[in-house]
């Protein structure tokens, strides 16, 4: 536990570049010598709090924690327990069955209130005792122990700590909870709660019994800020469907007879608890978690509301405070004849997607799919969507898809196969941290996901590739006149070229051209396939700069500047070369020069259109 004395602002480093830290420091400042309000007492336990305890700290939706005094004090739950046991009660038994249970209407009273619903025979929401109560008595499990280990565990997952209870809180709860006792009873009496009466009070009295802190807090607010995933420990503590259930009442029924004016002046789904505690969450973007032991007679924290108050106005963190979403989610767009695959082509090849590749678009997605960014994502594609038969969706920078953003997709998908269109998506898990929801996504097959655009350009451009050409044969060996860099060369001159070059058999993974060799020779694949990679860092990773079919001439600029090689190339597969070296062809070349000047032509041009696209890219990638 901290103190209150000279520690108070550990952090206080940051201060001057963080008005977020700052902030909390100052509303600390402000408030820590103001002491309005009471600490509980009917619970003798909790009478013992002392009043100068107060700690403020947030939690962003990824995982940075702010805190300022004392945030790490610790203190029982209470009533903050309430959401969370909600959330385990509607992934033990579904909503509808919950909903029979418990109502989710705020009933403005205060939260010890023993009125039900007397149209529906159900405590009015799960935020007031009568309907936490009946919340917990429907946690599954094998009596009470393993009930209360559910729950501890349940609790745990949204701290990033394992959690106990406060025996002693618990007992003097459990000896004077009369009213809860009596509450239970009615519960009983209406049919809402089963007969094991004692046990589901001790679950509940344990459950307000568990300690945290206001950083745990804090933590368990930005979980549900995090559609149900842990920032700091990046696990999922409930299911997503029902974050917006949990948020839901606490935004209603949350601060009890003060959820109005607190949804009005704060606009935060929130929850306190008689320890002391206030949590509250902005969704998307964090939790905070407040303690300080004084209450009003509402049984809410003061300073804690003050802080989030104030914090609320001076951020504009009014959860019906519009947040735009114009900014565009489409951040690039260009079509397949701007940029290509990193797959070298042959002529043939290259002549086929100069006509065809513009019928290939790619969009590059940024930010968040929801509704409203789906929307802004067919409104731009409607105009062009005539022209285009392959559709790619780059998601190498999108945060988050959410059920709705998932459901759009899948839709589109169908749609555009059903125009005889395609759709390939780019960089999804485990590249980026969007969740990959195939089975509400529509009808995937695995040849809609690829693990980065150029992947997808490359399936895309051989798709238009097969199109019109027979595949090469895939395990024949290209004779040496197939080759395009010996294009022009009579049958004479192939033939005297045959007679000098070495035929090579390399097997998968071998390494055929070493990054510092002499570059003494030039490779032509006449089977199989290789790469062209360059060693990052220590070596350890390698980027792929191409990919190169059979046809294509490697290692060509050997012919040039004879220096050394500048990169690995790999045989992706079992591969043949034709491997020409360069002291062979001056030889060859002092006798019969035409041959090296056609030699030379041939690599110009394929340089040279090269050029050319690398230019066209750069000019798509800068717009
Ligand atoms: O049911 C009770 O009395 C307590 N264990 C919890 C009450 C509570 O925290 C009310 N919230 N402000």
């Amino acid at each position: 536990m901290s103190s209150t004395g000279a520690s108070l602002y550990s952090n206080a480093a940051s201060a001057e570049i963080s008005p977020i830290l700052s902030s909390l420091q100052e509303k600390h400042a402000k408030y820590r010598e103001n002491f309005n309000g009471k600490v509980a007492t009917y619970i003798p336990e909790l009478a013992k709090a002392d009043p100068r305890q107060f700690g403020i700290a947030l939690v962003t939706a990824d995982g940075k924690t702010y805190e300022v005094g004392d945030a790490r004090h610790l203190f029982t739950i209470q009533s903050i327990s309430k959401p969370f046991v909600y959330g385990l009660a509607l992934e033990d038994y579904g909503q509808d069955y919950v909903l029979g249970k418990v109502g989710v209407e705020p009933s403005g009273d205060a939260f010890n209130s023993i009125v039900f619903d007397e149209r529906s025979n159900r405590p009015f929401n799960p935020m007031v005792n009568a309907g936490a109560i009946a919340t917990t008595a429907l946690i599954k499990g094998e009596g009470h122990d393993d009930r209360l280990t559910r729950l501890l565990e349940m609790f745990g997952r949204f701290t990033d700590r394992a959690v106990e209870i406060d025996r002693s809180v618990f007992l003097s709860e459990k000896a004077t909870g009369h009213r809860n006792r009596a509450i239970a009873y009615l519960g009983l009496n209406s049919g809402m709660i089963d007969d094991r009466i004692d046990e589901h009070l001790d679950l509940y009295f344990g459950q307000c019994s568990i300690i945290v802190s206001a950083r745990d807090l804090a933590a368990m607010a930005a979980t549900l800020a995090n559609n149900g995933v842990n920032p700091l420990t990046g696990n999922r503590a409930i299911e997503e469907q029902y974050v917006k259930n949990v948020l839901s009442v606490m935004h209603s029924c949350g601060m009890y007879d003060y959820a109005g004016e607190w949804g009005y002046r704060v606009g935060l789904p929130a929850k306190s608890g008689v320890g002391g505690g206030i949590i509250a969450v902005l969704p998307g973007q964090f939790g905070i978690g407040t303690f300080s032991p004084l209450l009003d007679d509402r049984g809410n924290s003061c300073r804690g509301i003050q802080v989030c108050e104030e914090l609320s106005e001076r951020f504009k963190l009014h959860m019906f405070k519009t947040r735009s979403i114009t900014r565009s989610v489409v951040r690039r767009r260009y079509r397949g004849e701007m940029v290509r695959s990193k797959r070298r082509r042959t002529r043939e090849e290259q002549s086929i997607l100069a006509r065809k590749a513009t019928s290939l678009c790619v969009y590059e997605l940024q930010g968040d799919l929801f509704f409203g960014t789906m929307e802004q994502v067919f409104r731009r594609l409607m105009p062009e969507l005539a022209s285009v038969e392959y559709l790619i969706l780059d998601f190498k920078r999108v945060a988050h898809i959410d059920d709705c953003g998932w459901e759009m997709l899948g839709r589109m998908s169908e749609m555009l196969a059903r125009s005889g269109k395609r759709l390939a998506l780019s960089y999804l898990p485990p590249t980026t941290g969007v969740v990959l929801r195939r089975e509400n996504a529509g009808k995937w097959t695995e040849e809609s996901f690829f693990p980065d655009t150029d992947a997808a350009l490359e399936w895309c451009e051989s798709r238009l590739i097969l199109e019109e050409q027979a595949p090469v044969g895939r395990y024949g060996v290209l004779a040496l006149d197939a080759m395009d860099i010996v294009a022009g060369l009579d049958a004479s001159e192939v033939a005297l070229l045959q007679s000098l070059v070495q035929e090579v058999r390399y097997d998968a993974g071998a390494t055929i051209v070493r990054e510092g060799d002499p570059a003494d020779s030039i490779f032509l694949l006449a089977a199989g396939l290789a790469s062209v990679r360059l060693k990052l860092g220590d070596g350890a990773r390698t980027k792929r700069l191409s990919t190169i079919p059979p046809g294509v001439a490697f290692g060509e600029l050997a012919l040039f500047d004879g220096g050394t090689r500048s990169a690995d190339v790999v045989a992706d597969e079992p591969s043949v070369c034709y491997v020409l070296s360069i002291t062979a062809l001056d030889e060859l070349a002092a006798r019969n020069p035409g041959i090296r000047t056609k030699l030379l032509r041939n690599v110009g041009r394929e340089l040279s259109a090269r050029l050319r696209r690398a230019d066209a890219e750069i000019r798509a990638l800068e717009e």
